[in-house]
């Protein structure tokens, strides 16, 4: 046999003998009926184990492509030719040979536990259905008609929003920028998606801080890009990591989430937020500006946006009413240079056919009326309540075994708690008691890190919520 697994694929050696096998199968190699090389021969001939071989046999086994039985061989199931119409997919392999990777498993599972049972949700990042202005939205829908052309829109969304969204930035964040320099996108999450498909190819370098949301998605990693880290401080990032790293790898692209950033709840400082632009303007590096949570700062002060001092167009700046309005409206935004934002545009097209247009009008309705003011004011109120009842409770029941700093504004608290204990064990432990958050492991490389969000909970289930933690804290240790 020429053919031999290859040893350096990431595909198991048994998964890569039996697809091997499959194809012979249905090129005639093997027939019908016909009796396969012994486990013990075709493990010599491949040079792997017997067990290799087992599995493989078992997997062809489980999809009915051939037939064990004991004593007499495996051999090549007889129904396969007459009926091949009725062979069914080997639906398990479609499922994990995909290039687009699936979620890690205990984000699957977090999400899995936070839909199917009664928890305190201190892991999904995003509002209180509370503090959705639900009336408002009602005042909107009930005073205004909808009268929008229901065909598909503009490639990059709804020309009114835009220029919502032009006059919103300019007030709270200092940017100036015009609607056609904008793409509506489904939320931030797409607006990320979107850079790495079309911006990056497999093996570019791109540089991301650890922790943060970024580290726990896998679209970087089906991308095929290559990640690296840039660790977070009190004043987030430092650019001189930037700086040395760009040196070894020639990093490609930066993301950044600077303001109350997603999990440590760290604003980068202004002086860093300075030496990172003029490091980008020296290397040409594009900035990816991810800033969800710059408007839900406790004490309504707004850090100067990257985007607002990039004078030569090196930043593509995202942002969301995720987390300042509702997540299910899945609003976000680009800014960036035209000819980027038309890249995106056509891929967006291809994706989806642009945005549905109900999101964007009551989107621009609400963002362009009087209610966005007043909402944001009562946004940052409660937020900061949650945010004290939340540190107060861990201090009051575990101040000796979590630390933490107390965050200016957004919606997580990132904990640190002694790193011997395991994480999965804590996480099993508190979901049985009816609490949930997020192991720190799913948004950065070192150990021993929790991250609670307080955006979602009410206050009571918060301390509620910290209490059951606290026991099952005391027990493990
Ligand atoms: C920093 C950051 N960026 C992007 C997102 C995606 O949010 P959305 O797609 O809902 O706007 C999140 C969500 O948690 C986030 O924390």
């Amino acid at each position: 046999m020429e053919w031999k697994p290859d040893r350096n694929s990431k595909k198991s050696i048994y998964k890569q003998i039996a697809e091997y096998i499959e194809q012979g199968i249905s090129s005639g190699l093997f027939p019908a009926d016909s009796l396969l090389p012994s486990e013990r021969k075709l493990a010599q001939e491949l040079d792997v184990n017997r067990s290799t071989i087992i599995a493989a046999y078992e997997e062809l086994r489980s999809i009915g492509i051939v037939e064990r039985r004991k004593g007499s061989g495996t051999r090549v199931s007889t129904d396969i030719w007459g009926i091949s119409h009725k062979r069914i997919p080997n639906w398990g392999r479609y499922v994990e040979d995909g290039s687009f990777l699936p979620n890690l498993p205990l984000v699957q599972q977090i999400r899995s536990e936070v839909q199917n049972r009664e928890l305190i949700n201190l892991a999904s990042g995003e509002l209180s259905p509370h503090l959705i202005p639900n009336d408002q939205f009602q005042n909107i829908l009930s005073s205004q008609p909808f009268i929008e052309n229901l065909g598909y829109d503009h490639p990059q969304g709804n020309e009114l929003l835009r220029e919502t969204i032009t006059s919103h930035v300019k007030q709270f964040k200092n940017i100036e920028t015009d609607a056609s320099s904008i793409l509506i996108t489904s939320g931030a999450q797409q607006a990320l998606h979107l850079i790495v498909e079309c911006l990056l190819k497999p093996g570019d370098a791109v540089a991301i801080e650890d922790p943060s949301y970024c580290y726990s998605l896998p679209v970087f990693q089906s991308a095929g890009l290559r990640t690296f880290l840039l660790p977070v401080d009190k004043h987030g990032i430092n650019p001189d990591d930037l700086l040395s790293l760009h040196k070894k790898h020639r990093i490609r692209m930066v993301f950044l989430n600077p303001d109350h950033q997603n999990p440590t709840g760290t604003v980068l400082h202004p002086a860093r937020r300075k030496r990172i632009l003029e490091l980008s303007f020296e290397l040409g590096i594009p900035i990816v500006e991810d800033d969800p949570y710059s408007l839900v700062s406790y004490n309504g002060e707004v850090n100067p946006t990257l985007k607002s001092m990039d004078y030569n167009g090196n930043v593509l700046y995202i942002s969301s009413l995720s987390k300042i309005v509702a997540s299910g409206l899945r609003i976000g935004w680009i800014i960036g240079p035209k000819q980027v934002i038309q890249r995106l545009a056509d891929a967006k097209q291809q994706v989806d056919f642009g945005h549905s247009i109900f999101p964007q009008w009551i989107a621009n309705k609400f963002l362009g009326s009087e209610y966005f003011a007043a909402h944001i004011d009562k946004i940052r109120a409660e937020l900061e309540l949650r945010n004290h009842v939340i540190t107060s409770s861990l201090k009051e029941c575990i101040g000796d075994k979590v630390k933490f700093s107390i965050p200016s504004g957004g919606i997580h608290l990132w904990c640190k708690i002694d790193p011997s204990i395991n994480e999965y064990d804590i996480l099993n432990k508190s979901m049985e008691k009816g609490v949930v958050f997020v192991p720190g492991s799913i948004l950065g490389s070192q150990k021993g890190n929790i991250r609670f969000t307080f955006g979602r909970a009410e206050p009571d289930d918060i301390q509620k919520g910290i209490l059951r933690f606290a026991e099952v804290l005391e027990h493990l240790q």
